[in-house]
């Protein structure tokens, strides 16, 4: 058994379970955590957990939610996580009981304003009617601030969408900080985190059949999103019916040709997946000036399918005897961390002595 080292600061994030993870999930987010949690781990303890009691903040069907918390491991796993560095924590956030304790007793110091004007839920509530909103989606943050508080984490990698939660997550550690003494280690702050994190956050793939929208799940036809699980040839098609200009000429330009930009960023990622040391620039030069766009749509649909054959064979290989281990003995670790810290929030509210 191996425990988190007390002296080294803590990276914490995670992602949600989901089965539906596409190219921009996998290339924006799990990705960039798998690269830094093995370029960190030396320094740092890396908490990468599941966060599966979020997963029905909003309805879903649980018939399948067991799986799809596995899957998250395994795509981890798949994208070349390290189930062997003792550095690295692998953990459901369901299978550490403090998460709720803590949450509860954080959301009696958490004012009702103050998780009202979280613009995630005004956001994901719009879109849900009647009792499909629950008081789970409302105070979410608050689950997510004992997430990150009782590991002491100080840098906490997500993106743009959950800055406010962040906030709210360094507000509530100095309140309580404040009302009982040194109980919580503050995250640092927004920039701070941008900073240490540098280029790992402004990725964003575009929609294929809409490329001034962010590829997203939430998109109703899923006709311009490519997720990981889709049969090859279907993302072939994809691709090969993506949204382009007029212009008749490949060339790096968001503003005036996002679809072509997105397609140059797509073929860039998934050669770098596959080993190749290349950089966007050097897409750019081989392609730029081409004039049929077909010809070089077939190129990237090309490469993204063999790229999505391959990962799906990484992912059936996936050691499962090895996940299952990891996660037993971190979730074993980060029970007595998550302990510790729960104890002493306890003992400061008059719980415990
Ligand atoms: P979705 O929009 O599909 O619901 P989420 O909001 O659940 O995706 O995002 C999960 C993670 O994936 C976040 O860290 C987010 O920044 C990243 N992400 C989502 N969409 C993209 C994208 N199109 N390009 C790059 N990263 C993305
Ligand atoms: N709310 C995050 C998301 O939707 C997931 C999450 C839950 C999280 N708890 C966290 C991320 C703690 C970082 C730290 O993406």
């Amino acid at each position: 058994m191996y425990t988190m080292n007390p002296t080294k600061p803590v990276i914490l994030t995670g992602v949600r379970a989901n089965n539906d993870i596409h190219i921009g999930n996998y290339f924006g987010a799990i990705l960039p955590i798998v690269d830094m949690a093995k370029r960190r781990s030396a320094d740092f303890d890396i908490n990468l957990f599941i966060p599966d009691l979020h997963s029905f903040t909003t309805p879903i069907d649980h018939s399948k939610l067991y799986d799809s918390i596995l899957n998250n491991a395994r795509i981890y796993t798949a994208a070349g996580l390290p189930l062997d560095n003792q550095a690295i924590h692998l953990y459901r956030q369901s299978r550490v009981p403090a998460h709720s304790e803590l949450a509860w007793i954080l959301d009696c110091f958490t004012g009702f304003g103050e998780m009202s004007r979280m613009t995630q839920f005004k956001d994901k509530s719009d879109k849900l009617h009647g009792d499909q909103i629950s008081v789970g989606l409302f105070n979410y943050p608050v689950l997510m601030a004992a997430d990150i508080l009782l590991y002491n984490a100080t840098y906490v990698p997500v993106g743009d969408d959950q800055t406010q939660h962040l906030e709210f997550t360094r507000d509530i550690a100095e309140r309580m900080n404040r009302k009982f003494g040194e109980l919580f280690t503050v995250p640092k702050p927004v920039a701070e985190q941008h900073q240490f994190f540098g280029k790992d956050q402004g990725l964003r793939i575009k929609d294929l059949a809409n490329p001034t929208k962010k590829m997203s799940k939430s998109d109703d036809t899923g006709k311009g999103v490519i997720f990981l699980g889709d049969d090859p040839q279907a993302a072939h098609k994809k691709i090969m019916s993506a949204t382009t200009d007029s212009l008749g000429k490949v060339q790096y330009d968001r503003e005036n040709q996002p679809g072509i930009s997105n397609l140059l960023e797509i073929l860039t990622l998934v050669r770098q997946d596959a080993g190749r040391d290349v950089t966007l620039e050097q897409t750019i030069s081989e392609f730029t000036g081409m004039e049929r766009y077909g010809d070089f749509k077939r190129i990237v649909a090309d490469e993204t399918a063999e790229f999505l054959t391959n990962f799906q064979a990484r992912l059936a290989a996936v050691d499962e005897p090895a996940i299952e281990a990891k996660l037993q003995s971190s979730e074993q670790a980060m029970n007595l961390v998550a302990n510790q810290t729960l104890h002493r929030v306890q003992k400061a509210v008059g719980l415990r002595r």
